[in-house]
C-alpha cells in the first residue's frame, strides 16, 4: 500500500522570520504520518533552521535542489552529502523551473538522482511535458523519455527510494490551468506502466508518483482520490499555512 505524501514547494518565496512563523502555525497539527507524510521543500538557506525547528514533529524538510557532486570548486552549488548531514532525506530534482530556467538537461538531472541516491537522500524526480507537446498530442513521448532519462543506472534495489511527481509545465504557477484529475491520473499511470517496463510490475506498484500544478483547495481532494496518483505536490496554494493545513487535512476539508 502506497502512503499518501504532500509536498509543498515554497519555490524562492518567503523570508526566514516568516518561514519560521508559518511553521509554527502548522507543524503540531499535522497527520499521523503513519497515515499520510507531510513535507516542505524550501530554500536552502532555510535548511538547517527549519530541520532544528520540526525536529520531532510530523514536519519533514526537503530541500528544492542539490548538485551532483559532494565537493568540489562549484560556485554556490549545495553538496547532497551536506544536505544528509543537515538531516535532510528527500530533495528536489528536474524540476520544470530548473529545467527551463537554469538549462539542467536530462543528464544533469539523471547525474543529480545518482547523487542524492549515493549521499542517502530519497529524490523526487520531477518530469514535465510542455504546452505545445500537449498540443500536438504528443506528451507521452516526452514524459516517458525524462522518467526514461532520470532514471538511467539507478538500480531496481534503488528504486524505492525514488519518488517520481509528473508536473506538467503549462500547469505549474497558472493557479487554475490544473490538469483534470483524469489527465493527471493518466499522467502518473503512464509512468507507473514505465517504470514496469524498466524494471518490473512489483516495482512499480511500491513507486510513489505524485502529481504537481495547480493544486489547490477545490481539487485536492479528486486528485488524491485518483489510483495512480500517490500524493500532491503543491506550488503557490502551498505558501499560506492555513490553506495548506486545509489541503493537508482534505479528507476533511476538501471540496
Ligand atoms: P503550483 O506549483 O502549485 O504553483 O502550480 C507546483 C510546482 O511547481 O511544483
Amino acid at each position: 500500500m502506497r502512503k499518501p505524501l504532500i509536498v509543498g514547494n515554497w519555490k524562492m518565496y518567503k523570508t526566514i522570520t516568516e518561514a519560521v512563523d508559518y511553521v509554527d502555525q502548522i507543524k503540531d497539527a499535522l497527520p499521523d504520518p503513519e497515515q499520510e507524510e507531510v513535507e516542505l521543500a524550501v530554500p536552502t538557506l532555510f535548511l538547517e533552521s527549519l530541520v532544528e525547528h520540526t525536529r520531532g514533529t510530523n514536519l519533514k524538510i526537503v530541500a528544492e535542489n542539490c548538485f551532483y557532486q559532494d565537493e568540489g570548486a562549484f560556485t554556490g552549488e549545495t553538496s547532497p552529502l551536506a544536505l544528509r548531514e543537515l538531516g535532510i532525506k528527500h530533495v528536489i530534482i528536474g524540476h520544470s523551473e530548473r529545467r527551463r530556467l537554469f538549462y539542467e538537461d536530462d543528464a544533469t538531472i539523471n547525474k543529480k538522482v545518482h547523487a542524492a541516491l549515493s549521499a542517502g537522500i530519497c529524490p523526487i524526480l520531477c518530469v514535465d511535458e510542455t504546452m505545445k507537446r500537449k498540443q500536438e498530442h504528443d506528451r507521452i513521448v516526452w514524459v516517458v523519455s525524462q522518467v526514461i532519462s532520470g532514471l538511467q543506472g539507478v538500480k531496481e534495489s534503488e528504486l524505492s527510494w525514488v519518488t517520481i511527481a509528473y508536473e506538467p509545465s503549462w500547469a505549474i504557477g497558472s493557479g487554475n490551468e490544473a490538469a483534470t484529475p483524469q489527465e493527471a491520473n493518466e499522467g502518473c499511470y503512464l509512468i507507473r506502466q514505465t517504470i514496469a517496463h524498466l524494471y518490473n510490475d512489483e516495482v512499480a506498484n511500491q513507486v510513489r508518483i505524485l502529481y504537481g500544478g495547480s493544486v489547490n483547495l477545490s481539487n485536492i481532494k479528486t486528485l488524491m482520490q485518483k489510483d495512480d496518483i500517490d500524493g500532491v505536490l503543491i506550488g503557490r496554494a502551498s505558501l499560506d499555512a492555513t490553506t495548506f493545513l486545509e489541503m493537508v487535512n482534505y479528507q476533511r476539508f476538501g471540496h
